[in-house]
């Protein structure tokens, strides 16, 4: 067995495929270029939870009832949030998410969807003095989030951010879903799932990465040599974030669809759009010498460009700070948490390996 788990299967699934050498992501029967600027995060969220609840209604009614779900956790957790902004903008929320009831319901689910979206950008205005806004049931789901946020909230950033929601819902057997299905696995609730994932989408290898990419990028441009930068973090044993992948033996796929949608962004005539257009250039030209530094650093290895180096410039144009990128990535993906928790309860037995022991052994004479 690898250390790291590379050569085990753990679970049938009908969620999603990821084709490492293909650089091909497929979610439920369609490919992430059929569903990413095509699909609403809503109309995703039915297609991953279909079949998994009972009583699923239509697209329409769906998105109603996460726009429901957003203003039924905004109004249950309100009186908490001046408690937990003074942590970290991730633990807050994966605290605030604890606090939600543990069922197996729709409704319990439909707030778990909505937590991430609702309580990421009221966390933020408290963080900064203002009062959070409630959501608008009526909105979608990600322009929403934007009006939330209290920033500039035009169609194209909303497409943009529902684009991203949509790209990031679900990815295999990675760990914040291999950890949700254990969890999942034991039959404790939607919610204890939920709070497994979070935990472990937090890391820098995971989930973690996107801020990072920001302070790399800020590095690089402060230095003045992205070659020599890059070349002394390998020396050191650092990691370039936004590089390499598990799975992926060639370039990530999602990170050419959130290239495409910064790209859109750039070239347009909206507030911001110049700046969103420069660091795009800029941050084409670090990528290109990341991978040749990598390419020279790590010859028996392919290191690609992931997901995470283009979520880091679309977020950041969508308003969002590099503190809160995490969290935006948890608000796409709970929705394949809890299809993934679904999938495990109905399908799966209790998750429990074996471990070797390799410690020291009592000594039986005494
Ligand atoms: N920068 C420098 N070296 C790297 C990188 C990188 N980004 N990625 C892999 N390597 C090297 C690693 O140092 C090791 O080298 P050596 O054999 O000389 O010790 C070799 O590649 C294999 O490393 P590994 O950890 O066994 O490889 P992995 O493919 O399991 O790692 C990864 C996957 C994502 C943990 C890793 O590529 C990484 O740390 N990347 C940077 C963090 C990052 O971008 N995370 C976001 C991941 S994508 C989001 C998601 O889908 O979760």
């Amino acid at each position: 067995m690898a250390n790291g788990l590379d050569d085990v299967v753990a679970a049938d699934t009908v969620l999603s495929d990821v084709d490492g050498a293909g650089g091909h992501l497929t979610i439920r029967g369609h490919s992430l270029t059929e569903l990413a600027g095509h699909w609403r995060y809503g109309q995703v969220v039915r297609l991953l939870f279909d079949g998994f609840f009972d009583e699923l209604p239509g697209d329409a009614e769906l998105e109603k009832a996460i726009g429901s779900a957003r203003t039924d956790v905004f109004e249950r957790l309100q009186p908490m949030l001046g408690q937990l902004a003074p942590l970290d903008i991730y633990s807050a929320m994966r605290a605030g998410i604890a606090l939600l009831p543990d069922g197996e319901a729709l409704a319990d689910a439909l707030r778990l969807v909505a937590a991430p979206a609702v309580l990421t950008p009221a966390l933020l205005r408290l963080t900064r003095g203002e009062k959070p806004l409630p959501p608008d049931a009526r909105a979608d789901h990600a322009a929403d989030m934007l009006k939330m946020l209290g920033g500039p909230s035009t169609p194209a950033l909303a497409k943009a951010l529902d684009t991203y929601l949509v790209t990031v819902c679900d990815h295999g057997l990675n760990a914040s879903t291999f950890a949700t299905r254990v969890v999942a696995s034991t039959q404790a609730g939607l919610t204890s799932a939920i709070l497994a994932g979070l935990g472990a989408l937090k890391g820098p290898l995971h989930g973690g990465a996107p801020g990072p990419v920001i302070e790399m990028l800020d590095a690089i441009k402060a230095s003045g040599d992205a070659a020599a930068w890059l070349r002394g973090e390998i020396a050191r044993g650092e990691r370039i974030m936004g590089f390499g992948h598990r799975i992926y033996r060639v370039r990530d796929p999602r990170a050419d669809v959130l290239k495409a949608v910064v790209r859109r962004l750039g070239s347009r005539k909206d507030t911001g759009s110049r700046e969103t257009g420069s660091r795009l250039a800029f941050a084409e030209t670090v990528e290109q010498t990341a991978l040749d530094v990598l390419r020279v650093a790590k010859p028996q290895r392919s290191i690609q460009t992931n997901v995470e180096f283009y979520t880091a410039l679309l977020l950041e144009a969508a308003g969002f700070p590099k503190e809160a990128f995490s969290n935006v990535f948890a608000a796409g993906r709970v929705a394949g948490w809890i299809a993934h928790a679904r999938e495990q309860q109905a399908t799966g037995r209790l998750i429990r390996p074996q471990s070797r022991y390799v410690g020291p052994v009592p000594d039986l004479v005494a």
